[in-house]
């Protein structure tokens, strides 16, 4: 179903208890302030999850997630986090095929095909990364390039399996880096992925699909990029970081 999600990527970033510190505050202040019906999903590293899993307990507006996973269910996978230990610190999202895993840790789109498999089989939802370079945007092949993303780690599911699938639309080359996608820029992609999902899957499972966007969203940018009818809501690295910053993001649908 279409929800409205605002998720915080902290990346390789905070202490444990600074990560505790964090998650109370954005929890503190989504209860005292938050009045529209968006959820958040804070997507802490690996050793934080069990502890912020405790934080945000009993919210219905503040969910945990994990930043990656394996394909694998268990076994010599030196590293590995598996999705029944997400399972069991509480999480119930995970990003799948973020940017930055599938450039410094070779991430193909059929690995990610195998995780996403693995995390809907046990009942985890994915929040499916696909993104562009600048290369490609200049190129402007950007909306085959992502739709072969799509097609080549999501197209082998059905109807039923895809729904559960959230899809955060990243621009590689607005990550980090202070350059926003515009708002216009951010719609046009949106449109195009869904008119690709509908022509997979149908016109009513692509209007139900919940498509973020990430890349530099920030307080300032989110209301003109949440205004768009097909951005759903954002999927947020450096502004996650201050509990302030982004529950007023999550505010500014
Ligand atoms: P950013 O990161 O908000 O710091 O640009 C977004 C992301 O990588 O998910």
């Amino acid at each position: 179903m279409r929800k409205k999600i605002v998720a915080g990527n902290w990346k390789m970033n905070k202490s444990l208890d600074e990560g505790l510190a964090l998650a109370s505050e954005v929890v503190n202040i989504v209860n005292d302030e938050l009045t529209n019906d968006a959820i958040a999903v804070l997507c802490t590293p690996f050793v934080h999850l069990s502890a912020v899993s405790k934080i945000v307990a009993g919210s219905d507006k503040v969910f945990l997630g994990a930043q990656n996973m394996s394909e694998h269910a268990s076994g010599a996978y030196t590293g590995d986090i598996s999705a029944d230990m997400l399972n069991s610190v509480g999480a119930s999202y995970v990003i799948l095929g973020h940017s930055e895993r599938r450039e410094y840790h070779n991430e193909s789109n059929a690995q990610l095909a195998s995780r996403v498999d693995v995390a809907l089989e046990k009942g985890l939802t994915p929040i499916f990364c696909c993104g562009e370079s600048l290369e490609i945007r200049e190129a402007g092949t950007h909306v085959e390039f992502v739709s072969n993303q799509l097609k080549e780690s999501l197209f082998h599911l059905d109807a039923a399996s895809f729904s559960k699938v959230v899809i955060a639309y990243e621009p590689i080359w607005a990550i980090g880096t202070g350059v926003t996608a515009t708002s216009a820029q951010a719609q046009d992609m949106h449109k195009a992925l869904r008119d690709v999902l509908a022509a997979q899957y149908g016109q009513e499972v692509a209007d139900g699909t919940t498509i973020l966007y990430g890349g530099s969203a920030k307080p300032a940018n989110a209301p003109e990029l949440f205004a768009q009818p097909d951005v759903d809501g954002g999927l947020i690295g450096g502004a996650s970081l201050k509990a302030r910053d982004f529950v007023d993001i999550i505010k500014s649908y």
